[in-house]
Order: structure tokens, then C-alpha cells, then sequence
């Protein structure tokens, strides 16, 4: 099964990938998008057998959705998200214009890929101007239908922590050591980038035919 993993950053979602194929008996390849040439070097530390490309992820779409049969993107979410509008939008302190390469991505692989798709990104601060599924704090745009529990793991963080709280909390949650990024970004950010992997886990099962136990589990439990 071919895999592209658009804008991957460290691959939280794509942690779990491998135990979820080998219990489908599947063999998978994975190829994995990533601009920040620092990230896109971490990437390929953490999955040796994937192959890292760095290049614009939009771009890669549109050239190369034929060769994939599932497709995760995860496109850059600040223009979109609550807490930069309510920051730096609504004062007027450095509002930007919100970014439609996600709904061109989600037009996009709804019109004219034929396997199944995840593109990933926050709640919004307007309306979403296509229909999604809503999970947690994210939003989901799939060809197919997500158990209501993507992951049962806290991700919660308490406001008064200092930030080296909060990376050593990231560091646990995401079973990755953040600090090993020197690039351009803020470290803290990376970490607040990476998807739950468990929610990444749920949603390749799903799309893997595996029976959601999250949702049976909590079914049987009613
Ligand atoms: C929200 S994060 C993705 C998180 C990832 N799905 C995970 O679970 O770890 C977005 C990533 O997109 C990268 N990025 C931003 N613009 C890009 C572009 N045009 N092409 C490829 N990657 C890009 C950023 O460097 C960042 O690492």
C-alpha cells in the first residue's frame, strides 16, 4: 500500500503506522513531504524506511496523487486557528488572510483521487466552508466515516505552565525528544504541531479495515 504524508513534520501521526499495517498483514511505503529541511532530517531519523522529500506538499499533490493509494495531509494551521485570531486578527494587530490551500487540497482529493483520504486541520474561527468531522479540537476531512473516539490519551496542558513544562510534557506525550530540532522554527510549536498518535492510529486502522476497539470497547461498556 502506498502512503503519502503530506507536510509531516516529526510524524506524530504517523507514529503508529506500522504496528496498524502489520496487524492488517499489510505491507506499506511511505512517502513523506516536509518543507523545514531540519524537520524533514528528524523525520527520516525517526522512519529509516520512509521516503523524506523536501519540497512544497501542495505542489507534491498535484503532481504525484495518482502513485498513492491513501493519502494523510495535514496543512499549516495558524491562518485558520481560534487562538491566532483572537490574538492577533480581531485587534487588528497582524490579521492574514486564511489559507485555501486546505480547501483546495480537500476539493481537490474529494474530486479526483480515487483512494481514501485524511486531510487534518484545527477548529477554525469561522464557519468551515466544507462539511467536516469534528474530533476533539481538530477537524477532519475524509472519504470515510471516523469512530467518534479517535484517542482516549490527554493532551492537556495546565495555562500556568512554563514552556520548559510544557516541552517536557510534549516530549512524553508524543515520545519524542523536541529538542533535537535546531531549525528555524520554535521548538514548542514543533510539539504543538504533531497529531496525537493514537488519533493517527484510529484513523489508519479504520482506513486499513481494522474494527475500531476504542468504539466497540466503549459500546460494550453502555
Ligand atoms: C501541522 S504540521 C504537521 C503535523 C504532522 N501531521 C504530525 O502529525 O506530526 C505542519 C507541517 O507542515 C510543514 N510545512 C509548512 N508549509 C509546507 C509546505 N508548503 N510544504 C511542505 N511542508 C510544509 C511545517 O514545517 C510543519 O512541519
Amino acid at each position: 500500500m502506498k502512503v503519502l504524508n503530506l507536510y509531516a513534520c516529526l510524524g506524530g501521526n504517523r507514529y503508529k503506522w506500522d504496528e496498524v499495517a502489520q496487524q492488517a498483514g499489510i505491507e506499506i511505503e511511505v512517502t513523506a513531504v516536509e518543507l523545514d529541511e531540519e524537520a524533514a532530517r528528524l523525520y527520516q531519523e525517526r522512519f529509516a524506511n520512509d521516503k523524506v522529500i523536501v519540497a512544497d506538499a501542495h505542489q507534491y499533490l498535484l503532481d504525484h496523487y495518482k502513485e498513492f493509494d491513501f493519502i494523510w495531509s495535514s496543512p499549516p494551521c495558524p491562518s485558520h486557528s481560534r487562538a491566532r485570531y483572537w490574538g492577533f486578527g480581531i485587534n487588528g494587530k497582524k490579521p492574514i488572510f486564511a489559507d485555501m490551500n486546505l480547501y483546495q487540497e480537500i476539493l481537490f482529493l474529494q474530486h479526483h483521487f480515487k483512494g481514501k483520504y485524511v486531510v487534518e486541520n484545527v477548529i477554525p474561527y469561522y464557519e468551515p466552508l466544507i462539511p467536516a468531522q469534528k474530533r476533539g479540537r481538530h477537524l477532519y476531512w475524509t472519504n470515510y466515516t471516523l469512530p467518534n473516539v479517535l484517542s482516549t490519551r490527554n493532551n492537556n496542558l495546565r495555562e500556568q505552565n512554563t514552556n520548559s513544562e510544557s516541552l517536557s510534557h510534549y516530549n512524553k506525550f508524543h515520545d519524542y525528544d523536541f529538542t533535537k530540532y535546531k531549525g528555524k522554527q520554535l521548538i514548542l510549536k514543533m510539539a504543538r504541531n504533531l497529531v496525537d498518535y493514537e488519533a493517527g492510529r484510529t484513523i489508519f486502522e479504520i482506513a486499513l479495515g481494522i474494527v475500531n476497539k476504542k468504539e466497540s470497547n466503549q459500546i460494550e461498556l453502555f
